[in-house]
């Protein structure tokens, strides 16, 4: 055992002397990027947008993590404040304050807003879901919602999250307000309105547990397909990517990606973090580095796929251990900002895309 291992030793420092650039005939070694390179600088050499929700509690008190927003990502997602409940608390009295405020720091730091996110079940202010509106009554708030926000925004907003999180697992409509009231007619209604307001903002479709092909994803697929025939603008199919170790990585993700640019889309992760059970272990670790890296790789290997967002970048603010009991961890940075295994996964990826 120990001779063989040595023999692979002096293998290994033969290899490596033949490769030497310094030596004339060979091939000149690629050079890593330097340490101090982000993520955003090799990502703008690869030709793709990469971004992070914002918390703008942590933009505004939080020195180190502002400067990572800034340093690392060439696009940004308003992780809470431009949802509904947060943008008009009470009927007809917007706040866009904190919304402006991002909007403000993306313009400076040279970068692209996703907006996040029109219509959706969840966070939607009291006074819609407790006044027992009529439908039409409903019919008239969501109009007015989607164009006074994108409204609002115009100009300023790259892509919209239109609707998010339509169908359920199995392929079939998810039960919400929007459903019961107005019928599957909403969504289209939703796009229509948006491409009035800002006809320049691309405008997506959102959701988790899409990546690859199956029920959910083949129930987007009909509906685009739909949508596109009756001339609805709908432009982008965003998958969320928020992905568990424990489940494994889809494998056919950029299958699934190809068939929806075939339809004319373009598509994107929005929402990547990779959890795991705690506590976390090397192996673990290793497999979120490599669920971060396979939607990576996925979009780079797509035709349209534009742009990769974490779901924040840091585990100091991540949502996810106040959802998911005893995960945690989802993030390629950890509370002290110190990069894990992803990170340098996601670089290097990154990096390799950027020398074809
Ligand atoms: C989450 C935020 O991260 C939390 O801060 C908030 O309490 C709940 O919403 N899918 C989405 C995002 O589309 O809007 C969700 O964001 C995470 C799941």
């Amino acid at each position: 055992m120990r001779a063989r291992a040595l023999a692979g030793v002096v293998l290994l420092t033969t290899l490596s002397l033949a490769g030497n650039p310094a030596s004339a005939s060979a091939p000149a070694r690629p050079t890593p990027p330097p340490a101090d390179t982000g993520l955003r600088a090799v990502a703008d050499r690869a030709g793709l947008r990469i971004g992070t929700a914002v918390d703008m509690t942590a933009l505004a008190d939080d020195a180190p993590y502002r400067d990572l927003v800034a340093k690392e990502f060439s696009t940004v997602t308003a992780e809470n404040v431009m949802k509904w409940e947060a943008t008009e608390p009470r009927q007809g009295v917007h706040d866009w304050a904190a919304a402006d405020r991002l909007i403000d720091f993306a313009r400076a730091n040279r970068q692209q807003v996703r907006g996040h996110t029109l219509v959706w079940h969840s966070q939607n202010p009291a006074w819609v879901n407790e006044q027992d509106l009529t439908p039409a009554q409903l019919r008239a708030v969501l109009r007015k919602h989607i164009i006074d926000e994108v409204t609002h925004f115009k100009g300023r907003v790259w892509h919209w999250d239109v609707v998010n999180e339509i169908f359920n697992d199995d392929g079939t409509w998810r039960d919400t307000i929007w459903l019961r009231n107005l019928g599957k007619g909403y969504v289209a209604d939703a796009f229509r309105w948006a491409h009035q307001a800002d006809p320049k903002a691309k405008l997506f479709l959102n959701d988790y547990n899409n990546e690859g092909v199956n029920a959910k994803s083949d129930a987007y697929y009909a509906l685009v397909k739909q949508l596109r025939a009756a001339g609805v603008p709908v432009q982008g199919y965003g998958v969320q990517g928020h992905l568990a170790v424990q489940y494994g990585v889809p494998a056919d993700t950029l299958t699934n990606l190809r068939r929806f640019e075939k339809l004319g889309l373009q598509t994107a992760f929005t929402e990547v973090d990779v959890r795991l059970p705690l506590p976390a272990d090397p192996i673990k670790v290793q497999a979120q580095a490599q669920g971060f890296t396979s939607l990576l790789q996925a979009c780079l290997l797509a035709d349209r796929c534009v742009s990769y967002t974490v779901w924040g970048f840091t585990d100091r603010y991540s949502w996810v251990p106040g959802v998911f009991d005893g995960e945690g961890s989802a993030t390629p940075l950890d509370e002290n900002l110190a990069p894990k295994p992803a990170y340098a996964a996601l670089r290097d990826t990154l990096t390799l895309a950027a020398r074809r």
